[in-house]
């Protein structure tokens, strides 16, 4: 691996030195990104289909993203974030104007999904306590389910095996079924409606089962519960946000407008840590009233990562990317649906460029691979080592999924390479 600008390698100890716990072994050293494409250990191409952790949307390398951080950052290092720079303004008003429902008119920026799910949270249980209902504070999520690594944001999430180890001092949220809305009516009856502030899922559920849909009426029936019960609907968009699903936002497809929306990841465009909250004048209305406020994090709302913001949206917008990840997403999904014919590929599903592929050990019984087999982990690396990125993810009954979410840019050509080397590497780690 060439040091940028040095030509010299890289050393493993140096590499290794990177790792905050050792696991062993060095990580991988990237030392250019273009496109979709990685370039690893001087010049080895990888095809990021997994866009990182499904974050890079426009591609990378793009040099107007680069260029308008380094004019903001030239401009403005840092201003508290309650202050208004050019960049923090343009970016809220690219949302409002273009991207958000009329109904989110609200907008508070942070640095990424956790901190905007945890700031959603914050939110909703703000907006009851401050019209004077403090018993109002349980957040229900789904009982599969990733909205982060915040205390609060594991709390209300349904992840196992990120939750091990923290389960006993996690804040006791209630969860629904995945799937039933009518599980969701009887949590909340055996909950106490009065005690319920807010309902949280992801229109496609990402990390914790790899790119599984709702039921066609899920969420209208959970939106029309929550409006009977006056209960706040936090859509986490943090994933399938910026057009990663084929429209500008997840829930889009279902035509329901959340109280409160978060995003993360596509935002920016994988190019700087920024995260959004969006919620209707509802919701901030009794905040406001009661004099309130929310805490800002240090680096909420940095001027240059609204820049990146902007930039990447104008990218996204100008190139018509959104259909892209349709398009290509309707292609992608039917080029690797042979891949369910395998005897350890139980489902290959998904909606624009966001596609799971759910490894089992017995494809006939349903039975899943021990969760301490680490399979999805294990084709990950092999896939990795054959020259394709995809992300890892599953969790509890269905512990082992690859998540494909490629840059809206991918070309036929790289679609089919990657399922050539994710058909191989699932053959090579499971078996045929
Ligand atoms: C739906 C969802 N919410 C929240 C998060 C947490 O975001 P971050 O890792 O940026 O903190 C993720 C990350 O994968 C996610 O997929």
């Amino acid at each position: 691996m060439a040091i940028a600008g040095k030509n010299l390698p890289m050393e493993d100890h140096r590499a290794a030195s990177f790792q905050f716990i050792p696991s062993g072994g060095v990580p991988p050293v990237v030392e250019k990104a273009e496109g979709c494409t990685l370039y690893f250990d001087g010049g080895r191409e990888v095809i990021d289909a997994g866009g990182g952790a499904v974050a890079v949307n426009i591609g990378h390398g793009r040099t107007e993203v680069a260029a308008a951080v380094a004019h903001a950052t030239q401009r403005v290092s840092y201003v508290v974030p309650p202050w208004v720079t050019e960049e923090r303004i343009a970016l809220v008003e690219t949302l409002r104007e273009r991207w958000l429902p009329p109904e989110l008119s609200q907008v508070a920026l942070v640095s990424g999904g956790s901190e905007s799910v945890d700031s959603a949270i914050r939110l909703a249980i703000s907006h009851h306590t401050s019209a004077g209902r403090p018993e109002r504070w349980k957040v229900i999520g789904r009982e599969t389910s990733y909205h982060g690594t915040t205390m609060t944001t594991l709390a209300v999430g349904g992840h196992r095996s990120r939750r091990s180890g923290f389960d006993h001092i996690l804040t006791d949220f209630p969860k629904m079924p995945v799937a039933d809305a009518e599980g969701l009516e009887k949590v909340i009856e055996s909950e106490d409606p009065d005690t319920i502030a807010a309902v949280i899922a992801e229109p496609v559920i990402g990390a914790a089962a790899g790119a599984v849909l709702p039921p066609d009426d899920w969420w209208t029936d959970v939106r029309e519960i929550c409006d009977a019960h006056g209960i706040l609907l936090i859509a986490d968009e943090v994933m399938t946000g910026f057009g990663r699903t084929g429209r500008k936002f997840g829930i889009d497809h279902w035509g329901v407008v959340p109280d409160i929306m978060v995003g993360g990841k596509g935002l920016s465009g994988g190019y700087a840590p920024l995260g959004g909250v969006f919620a209707s004048e509802k919701v901030v209305a009794p905040i406001a009233e009661a004099d309130s406020g929310m805490m800002f994090f240090t680096f909420s709302a940095h001027s240059a990562a609204c820049a990146a913001g902007v930039a990447a949206l104008k990218i996204l917008e100008d190139e018509d990317l959104v259909s892209a990840s349709a398009t290509k997403g309707a292609e992608f999904l039917a080029l690797l649906s042979p891949l369910g014919e395998h005897p350890h590929v139980s489902d290959v599903r998904g909606l624009g460029l966001m596609i799971g592929i759910e490894l089992v050990e017995d494809k006939e019984l349903g039975r899943p691979y021990s969760p301490t087999t680490g399979m999805a982990g294990q084709v990950v690396g092999e896939a990795l080592r054959r020259g394709v990125w995809v992300y890892p993810a599953g969790d509890g009954n269905a512990p082992d999924a690859l998540l494909v979410g490629p840059p809206f840019t991918i070309t036929t050509a790289e679609m089919e390479t990657t399922v050539k080397v994710v058909g191989e590497a699932i053959s090579a780690v499971c078996g045929d």
